[in-house]
């Protein structure tokens, strides 16, 4: 048995792990930390306050760090990136699901998020398990979506008015992913489409890819796949991006919400 006490979030996604501080986690404290990440997709530990070396070693023991070529860098440690709503920024950032880097050939397979800095209200974090979105389609969508790929590009970056860098050199050609993943651990199929930087379908136009598309983000997004994060100061939340996709909540503006974010490497998604 570990040490951590795991309690479950919701029926399909998220477990809050209590009982150790990251600071002194015994290998198997996190081994079983990571084993919780593949079973439950989010997981969330409150009462950690990682410094920002803490913070690079937890990701550490993940593998590799994957750095973000959008976001600001915390200006001291330049592998971490500030996700950051400035109180006097117009528009909010989150309020669209999506999952980090699905534009990369071998997209990220965790995030580690970090609160710095909390709004007095709101900024919570919403999570939807693919797998369990998959399971729950007709054996007719299934078979479609299993014999299909999808085009996923960074463009949509370009677009953004939430403050994020306009890096021009950091913009890449799209990638091609299975529409239905196989997890690269648990085997398990996942739905990999996501509202942020799918494009369309491959051999398909965009228009003809829309319907279809617009279908899947509602049904994969139900709130019976879902469980919602409610930050609390020091808490961390760590998430596998290949099993949940995620929906920061833009309902606190006016408010100064900062949190530090790293991501880690990942591998080229096969098809289930
Ligand atoms: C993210 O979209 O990676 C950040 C989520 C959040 O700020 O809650």
């Amino acid at each position: 048995m570990g040490s951590w006490k795991i309690k479950k979030m919701s029926g399909h996604c998220g477990a809050r792990l209590e009982g150790v501080s990251l600071l002194n986690a015994s290998k198997s404290d996190l081994e079983e930390m990571r084993s919780a990440l593949f079973e439950y997709g989010v997981i969330v530990l409150p009462d950690q306050h990682l410094t920002p070396e803490n913070h690079l070693s937890v990701a550490e023991f993940f593998g590799p760090i994957n750095v973000n070529r959008f976001f600001t860098p915390v200006a001291s440690h330049p592998m971490i990136a500030e996700v950051r709503t400035s109180a006097g920024q117009s528009a909010v950032l989150g309020g669209t699901w999506h999952t980090d880097h699905s534009y990369d050939a071998a997209p990220a397979m965790c995030s580690i998020l970090s609160a710095r800095q909390l709004p007095p209200y709101g900024g919570d974090t919403h999570f939807a398990s693919m797998a369990a979105a998959y399971e729950a389609l007709s054996p007719g969508l299934k078979k479609i979506l299993t014999s299909l790929r999808a085009w996923h590009s960074d463009s949509s970056f370009s677009e953004s008015n939430v403050g994020l860098e306009s890096n021009l050199d950091a913009f890449r050609d799209p990638v091609l992913h299975p529409v239905i993943i196989k997890h690269p651990v648990t085997n398990k199929p996942c739905v990999y489409v996501n509202g942020d930087f799918t494009t369309h379908f491959e051999n398909w136009s965009r228009e003809e890819s829309s319907a279809l598309l617009s279908y899947l983000y509602i049904f994969v997004t139900q709130p019976i796949f879902t469980a919602r994060v409610v930050w609390e100061p020091g808490m961390v939340a760590i998430w596998d991006n290949r099993l949940v996709q995620h929906y920061a909540t833009a309902d606190y503006a006016g408010n100064t919400r900062l949190m530090h974010r790293i991501t880690v490497e990942g591998v080229p998604l096969e098809s289930a």
